[in-house]
């Protein structure tokens, strides 16, 4: 089979590397991909938002499935319009992906199905959006509504930060039009995991735990980012939490989005907080999450390509998984999630380990040397028996690679360590 991925981050480029490495995979390409993927696939030079070229590249090339991996095409409908030239693709279709494009949708769909999150609101005015937070305290979550690349949440610790936040989004649309509406929700406390999986219309194979670390800074500071480093297996989290957010989250939320007509077909990812009353969800997105898919698509045994073949066509699926631990540190560039500079040298790549993964997101190479072009360039990820061999794996290849305009986390599942046997 000919295989096209759509997108250029580091899940693009753990995509087309566990593709790549499928026995039905004939040809793989990426578009755009970046310069790290060029060992695995073919890199095409489309951008994600041209629908109708990548439909053309569809065509000339006998390409037999697309997989989409971002956000943005899927919510401009790009999955619409390959399956209306008769194109097979994994991924949501603009009606489905509503479910991570609007935060107030899918509080609605929540509501109305009963499946446990954040008690919520949604406001277009500053005014009345402060006296829900007077009425409520702090702390308490301010959301913009619409995609902002995981950037758009404030925990506010107190009712100013709270006020501020609102004035950011609503007053200064510093969001856009993704921050002319903005969802206030209760603060819950808890451990945060990812429960991703296949899904086609009511069907939902889940995948194994993973954790992300959104903040930028170690022990859980500064701001939010797309996320700084994740692992898998999560050991705090019991099978019984599993097993709850499996069916009182993700299956009747498949089931909840075939009843309103919006059938959804390709990844759902649930970001859950393990609260004391069970986990309640905190976002839904349509894809996988990113850096998630870095750790937990190393641990799967299970040919990528059969899998998504099988849930397309509705037959039965097995996943097998190793039950190694994965876990894997983003470097980002000074500065981010906030400004920073493009083009930077990235050196001691070459002195990575063979056996580490090293997924490209924000890299671009120049006569043989690997500039930063992104906030999120690489991650560095270590597959071992244990999870502390795999954190220590992980942060001594880290340790070769210059950190002269690169910043990383050093805590990356540090703390899951004591839960894990
Ligand atoms: P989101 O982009 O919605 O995933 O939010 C980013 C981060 O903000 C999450 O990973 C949580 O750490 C935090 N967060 C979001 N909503 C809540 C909530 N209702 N209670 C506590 N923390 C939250
Ligand atoms: N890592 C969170 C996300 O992909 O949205």
């Amino acid at each position: 089979m000919n295989i096209l991925i759509v997108g250029r981050g580091g899940r693009e480029h753990v995509l087309a590397w566990k593709v790549s490495e499928s026995p039905r995979a004939h040809r793989v390409y990426v578009a755009p991909g970046n310069d790290g993927m060029a060992k695995v696939a073919t890199l095409v030079d489309i951008k994600e938002d041209q629908h109708q070229a990548i439909v053309n590249f569809v065509k000339s090339n006998q390409i037999d499935l697309v997989i989409v991996g971002p956000e943005a095409p899927l919510m401009d409908g790009l999955v619409d319009a390959l399956e209306d030239k008769g194109i097979r693709v994994f991924g949501p279709n603009q009606s489905a992906a509503i479910i991570e494009g609007s935060k107030q949708y899918a509080k609605q769909l929540m509501k109305d199905y009963h499946i446990p999150t954040a008690e919520a609101q949604v406001f277009e005015d500053v005014e009345q959006a402060k006296a829900y937070v007077m009425e409520k305290g702090a702390p308490i979550v301010i959301k913009a509504d619409g995609l902002a690349a995981g950037k758009g949440v404030t925990v506010a610790e107190t009712k100013e930060e709270a006020f501020a936040a609102i004035e950011y989004m609503l007053d200064d649309q510093q969001f856009g039009k993704a921050g002319e509406r903005i969802v206030i929700e209760e603060f819950l406390e808890g451990e945060e995991f990812s429960l991703m999986a296949f899904v086609h219309g009511d069907t939902v194979y889940p995948m194994v735990l993973s954790q992300d670390h959104k903040r930028a800074f170690d022990d859980d500071f500064g701001p939010n980012t797309g996320g700084m480093g994740a692992y898998s297996p999560v050991p705090q989290i019991s099978k019984r939490i599993f097993h709850q957010a499996l069916h009182h989250i993700l299956k009747p939320t498949a089931r909840a989005l075939v009843k309103e007509g919006r059938s959804f077909s390709g990844i759902l990812y649930a970001g859950l907080i393990a609260t004391e009353e069970g986990p309640k969800v905190i976002e839904f997105n349509a894809r996988f999450g990113d850096p998630e898919a870095q750790v937990v698509l190393p641990r799967l045994e299970s040919d990528l390509v059969e899998v998504i073949m099988n849930v397309l066509h509705e037959e039965p699926v097995d996943l097998v998984w190793s039950d190694e631990a994965v876990v894997g540190v983003v470097l980002a560039s000074k500065g981010y999630p906030g400004e920073y500079e493009k083009f930077k040298p990235i050196h001691g790549l070459e002195n990575v380990s063979e056996e580490a993964l090293v997924f490209h997101a924000g890299t671009v190479c120049k006569k043989d040397q690997w500039l930063t072009n992104g906030g999120r360039v690489l991650l560095v990820a270590s597959k071992e028996q244990r999870l502390e061999d795999a954190i220590k794996q992980a942060y001594d290849q880290v340790s070769k690679i210059s950190t002269e305009h690169l910043f990383y986390r050093k805590d990356i599942a540090s703390k899951a360590v004591r839960y894990y046997h």
